[in-house]
């Protein structure tokens, strides 16, 4: 019989030129500067959030970094409209480039991220990206990330909102390049923490679009 378990059902399968609309939860941004980079490494840093969405990324982001710049190919009301791949940003504009990309776009978003960015690309997507030839030969190869942070927990994303009772099978990770970091990647998990990162008004947000 077929598995239809909601766990299952709430991977992200999306249409070819689907916008890939899974906005992520809060706690797991506030994850990857408290766990990952470092929150003292950040205060004085821009960053660009280049597929905000319903700014569901860049609002933590703003937690820590003291500016942030948000845009999207497509409308939500946040952020500016700007296609990442097309739109002419600047070689190396901004300190930091931070987002959750579409999934079938996520290597291109990578390479440009890795021209816009001057210290440092974290790409939080399926742990699978590590996988495939294609990434190897494209990406992993030449330019493998400083630091893989494997999610200990799962993070629920759901078509077009933030829900703070969804669960997924899928596992996340943090792909992060940083200018300074070690040629040989280092591998680490995010540590359980999403009860002490994550905050009441992070889902009431979601009508706030
Ligand atoms: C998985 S959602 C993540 C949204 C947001 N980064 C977050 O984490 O809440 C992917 C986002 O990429 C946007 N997107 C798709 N193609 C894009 C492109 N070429 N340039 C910029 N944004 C794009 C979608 O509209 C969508 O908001």
């Amino acid at each position: 019989m077929q598995n239809t378990s909601h766990a299952v059902m709430a991977q992200r399968f999306e249409a070819a030129d689907s916008a890939d609309d899974f906005p992520t939860p809060p706690w797991a941004t506030r994850a990857l500067i408290e766990h990952v980079i470092g929150a003292g490494q950040v205060r004085e840093l821009t960053v660009l959030e280049p597929a905000c969405g319903r700014g569901y990324m860049a609002r933590p982001l703003g937690e820590y970094f003291a500016s942030v710049e948000a845009s999207d190919a497509f409308r939500y009301g946040f952020g500016t409209h700007r296609d990442f791949l097309s739109y002419p940003f600047e070689a190396k504009s901004h300190d930091w480039v931070i987002t959750n990309p579409p999934f079938r776009l996520a290597e291109e978003f990578v390479e440009r991220a890795l021209t816009v960015a001057r210290k440092g690309v974290a790409i939080l997507a399926r742990t699978v990206f590590l996988e495939s030839v294609g990434r190897y030969e494209g990406i992993f190869r030449d330019r493998p990330p400083t630091k893989f942070a494997q999610f200990t927990e799962r993070v629920p994303m759901v078509k077009g909102r933030v829900d703070a009772k969804a669960s997924t099978a899928t596992g996340y990770a943090w792909f992060v390049w940083e200018a300074s970091g070690s040629a040989v990647p280092r591998l680490m998990w995010v540590p359980p923490c999403r009860k002490i990162l994550e905050r009441a008004d992070d889902y009431a947000a979601s009508s706030r679009a």
